[in-house]
């Protein structure tokens, strides 16, 4: 998004607006999301030709794993997850540029064979040097696996070494601080990724496009004219095989403290002076700083966490929380949690934002929606009986698109009105506007675009707002005392409460 004259580094790593040649290294690549999301988003890059044949991939993890099994374990994946692209001759090519490592995040003799071995594919790949290090690993390894990196040498240059971290980054803010202090002491703040891959969401990034390049919302996208916007991320599926990872994480730190606080930046920001990454990436922490729990004295008014216990999805009966396999019986982990931000700034004072995200929920559905102030007098009837103000709702997730509700006369001798949406769907552009979003990242790191990266300073405010929360709920707790859910049903009736407590009611999606 910066024209490159602007920005050296990016001039250093593209060669005719496609990345030079890299290697990119992948830690934990033993783990699902390699096979899921990470070597299938590589090869869509390399089928649509925006990266070069000679792009490397080299996974490390513990299991001591050959070259050719890691290939076969990449290709089964893309049988299994992506059945549909087709395998063919391009990916016998693309295989070829894969390679495995075996060591443990913490041995130094680990990073020298990865250094050997780089060294090796440089000649081999002719990859010169680019190197990309990807931290797919459980993040209490974060910090070593970049000391060792650091201390190795291998983050040195910052024209041709760059750091992607998954998230959650840290667990709080305090580790948070202190893995930003890691990370800056090895690397300069234009070589780290720290990837939020809702941020690669087309439809998160179309937010950016609505709100900034049409005249016609912005004057209404304030105080004056907004009585409250609801964020929300539901999800259908339960805590899966990732037990160990979730029963650290939980709901907050999975979801609400990354994805859904990008969502909430974006619609809540103030214009950027430019598209470049800074401009942008400024505006969402000068957000965050006027963010706040609504309520912290009383945080149950503003923050309510819950658990699912079993309950019926799609006609199947499904376990609860506590008895899914890994999970302790005693857990306090959330796997739901709802929150009430206040923003102390000249455009939201007095505007709640109400977010949301669960597992097992009744459907899948990633939804930001404005809920604007009702007209000063009602005039008309409604048929329904309801309160219908108008909603702008931006459908992130299925069936993106964008809706506006507003109310018409129902045809007929009476002024009776009734609601309905006008609507633009993605799917009329005839092309799908979702993808795993890891496509778009991966491209945006080679070519040396942080725009839809995080800042450090931007994590650390996120998690600053939720501290309040983070500090009553860690600590220990009779699990008997966290709010339940049914799977297969919306939130626990404190997280009603929450939003009735306002005269306001979640939407039903
Ligand atoms: C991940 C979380 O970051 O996002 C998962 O770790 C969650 O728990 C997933 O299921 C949701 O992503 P998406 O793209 O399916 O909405």
């Amino acid at each position: 998004m910066v024209s490159l004259l602007e920005n050296p580094l990016r001039v250093g790593l593209q060669q005719q607006g496609m990345p030079e040649p890299q290697i990119i290294v992948i830690f934990g690549a033993s783990g699902d999301l390699t096979w899921r999301k990470l070597v299938p988003a590589l090869y869509k890059l390399r089928r649509e030709g925006r990266i070069p044949p000679e792009t490397t991939i080299v996974g490390v993890a513990r299991r001591e794993w050959t070259h050719d099994y890691f290939r076969e374990q990449m290709q089964k994946g893309m049988e299994e997850a992506h059945a549909s692209v087709p395998l063919g001759e391009l990916w016998q090519d693309f295989s070829k540029g894969l390679f495995y490592c075996p060591g443990d995040i913490d041995k130094p003799e680990s990073y020298q064979k990865l250094k050997t071995l780089l060294t090796e594919l440089d000649e081999k790949r002719n990859t010169r040097g680019n190197r990309m290090f990807y931290l797919s690993v459980a993040p209490n390894f974060f910090p070593e696996a970049i000391r060792q990196l650091g201390g190795g040498g291998m983050l040195d240059d910052p024209y041709k070494h760059r750091l992607v971290i998954e998230k959650p980054f840290g667990r709080d803010l305090a580790s948070a601080q202190s893995l930003n202090q890691v990370v800056q002491k090895y690397c300069k703040e234009n070589q780290v990724y720290r990837i939020d891959h809702y941020l690669g969401k087309e439809t998160v990034q179309n937010l950016l496009v609505f709100r900034f390049a049409n005249a016609i919302f912005e004057p209404l996208w304030n105080r004056q004219f907004v009585d409250h916007v609801q964020i929300t991320v539901a999800e259908t599926v339960g805590v899966e095989d990732r037990a160990g990872y979730y029963e650290q994480a939980g709901a907050l730190r999975d979801m609400l403290q990354n994805h859904l606080m990008q969502l909430y930046c974006l619609t809540a920001m103030e214009a950027p002076n430019s598209m470049d990454a800074d401009s942008i990436r400024t505006e969402k922490v000068k957000v965050l700083q006027a963010t706040r729990l609504a309520d912290v004295p009383n945080l149950s008014r503003s923050a309510v966490r819950g658990q699912y216990s079993g309950g019926w999805m799609k006609g199947k009966q499904v376990p609860g929380y506590h008895d899914e396999p890994g999970v302790d019986p005693n857990s306090g982990t959330p796997t739901y949690v709802a929150m009430k931000f206040m923003v102390d700034n000249w455009r939201w004072q007095g505007v709640p934002f109400y977010l949301r995200t669960g597992k097992r929920m009744p459907k899948k559905v990633s939804e930001i929606s404005i809920h604007f102030r009702d007209v000063p007098s009602r005039m008309f009837q409604s048929a329904s009986q309801q309160r219908n103000a108008n909603i702008l709702a931006m459908r992130i997730q299925p069936n993106e698109g964008i809706s506006l509700r507003f109310d018409v006369k129902m045809p007929g001798a009476e002024f009776r009105t009734r609601s309905v949406d006008m609507d633009f769907s993605y799917g009329s552009f005839g092309i799908q506007a979702t993808s795993d979003a890891y496509d778009r990242l991966f491209l945006d790191c080679m070519m040396g675009d942080q725009t839809l990266f995080t800042r450090a300073d931007e994590v650390e405010a996120a998690w600053q707002i939720v501290t309040p929360a983070l500090s009553v709920w860690d600590a220990p707790t009779d699990p008997a005392t966290i709010p339940r859910y049914e799977a297969g049903t919306w939130e626990p009736a404190e997280a009603e409460l929450l939003i009735n407590q306002d005269g306001r009611n979640w939407r039903r999606l």
